[in-house]
């Protein structure tokens, strides 16, 4: 009898962190980050950070880098969407208004609109 009541408590168990992870899955919390996108790609910690091991965020200047100049970026991004993140009426935003490497993402915009953006 013990038994039986421990494999049901183990059963329920399961099927309600199976769910709890579903849900997690579509409220976008499993998104992959952009260092795993980054890594994927072979850059490594110092292809961003300059100081070994990290200690500091890394400036707008080092994404430009590669990503930039602003323009060219907004070019990539022109007509994508509804609106475009990389060219509005509020100017050059640093990358980490709406991007972030070691966590979630935001949407900068959404603060005052509300067009959904899906940000990398
Ligand atoms: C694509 C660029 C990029 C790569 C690659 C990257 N980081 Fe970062 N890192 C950032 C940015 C930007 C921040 C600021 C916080 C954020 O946006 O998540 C940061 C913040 C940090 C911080 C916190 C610094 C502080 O302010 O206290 C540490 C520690 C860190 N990174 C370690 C690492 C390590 C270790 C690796 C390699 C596994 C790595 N980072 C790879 C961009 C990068
Ligand atoms: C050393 C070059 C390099 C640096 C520095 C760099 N990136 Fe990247 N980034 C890449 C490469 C390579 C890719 C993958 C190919 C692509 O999509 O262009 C990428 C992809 C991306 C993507 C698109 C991800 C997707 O879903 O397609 C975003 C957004 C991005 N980087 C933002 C940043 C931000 C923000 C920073 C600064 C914190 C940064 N990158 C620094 C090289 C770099
Ligand atoms: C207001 C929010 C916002 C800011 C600020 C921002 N981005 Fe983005 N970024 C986005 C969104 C949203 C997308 C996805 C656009 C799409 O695919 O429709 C994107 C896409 C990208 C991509 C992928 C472009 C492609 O080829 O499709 C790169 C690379 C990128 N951003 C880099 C940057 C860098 C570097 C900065 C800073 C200089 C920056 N972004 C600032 C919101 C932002
Ligand atoms: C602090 C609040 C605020 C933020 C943040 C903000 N906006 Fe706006 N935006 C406004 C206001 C106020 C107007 C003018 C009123 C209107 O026309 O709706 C406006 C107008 C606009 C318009 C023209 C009207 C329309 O809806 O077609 C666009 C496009 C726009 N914003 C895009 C953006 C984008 C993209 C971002 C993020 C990069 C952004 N805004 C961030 C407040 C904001």
């Amino acid at each position: 009898m013990r038994f039986l009541c421990a494999l049901i408590f183990a059963l329920l168990f399961l099927t309600g962190q199976a769910a709890t992870t579903q849900a997690a899955e579509t409220a976008g919390a499993s998104k992959v980050l952009l260092l795993q996108k980054h890594v994927g790609k072979g850059l490594n910690c110092n292809g961003c950070h300059q100081e070994n091991p990290p200690a500091k965020p890394v400036a707008m200047e080092k994404c430009l880098s590669c990503h930039g100049p602003y323009d060219k970026l907004a070019d990539k991004t022109d007509g994508k969407g509804a609106h475009n993140p990389h060219s509005s009426h509020q100017g050059d935003l640093s990358c980490d208004s709406c991007h972030h490497v070691h966590k979630t993402s935001e949407n900068y915009c959404s603060q005052c609109h509300q067009f959904e953006f899906d940000v990398p």
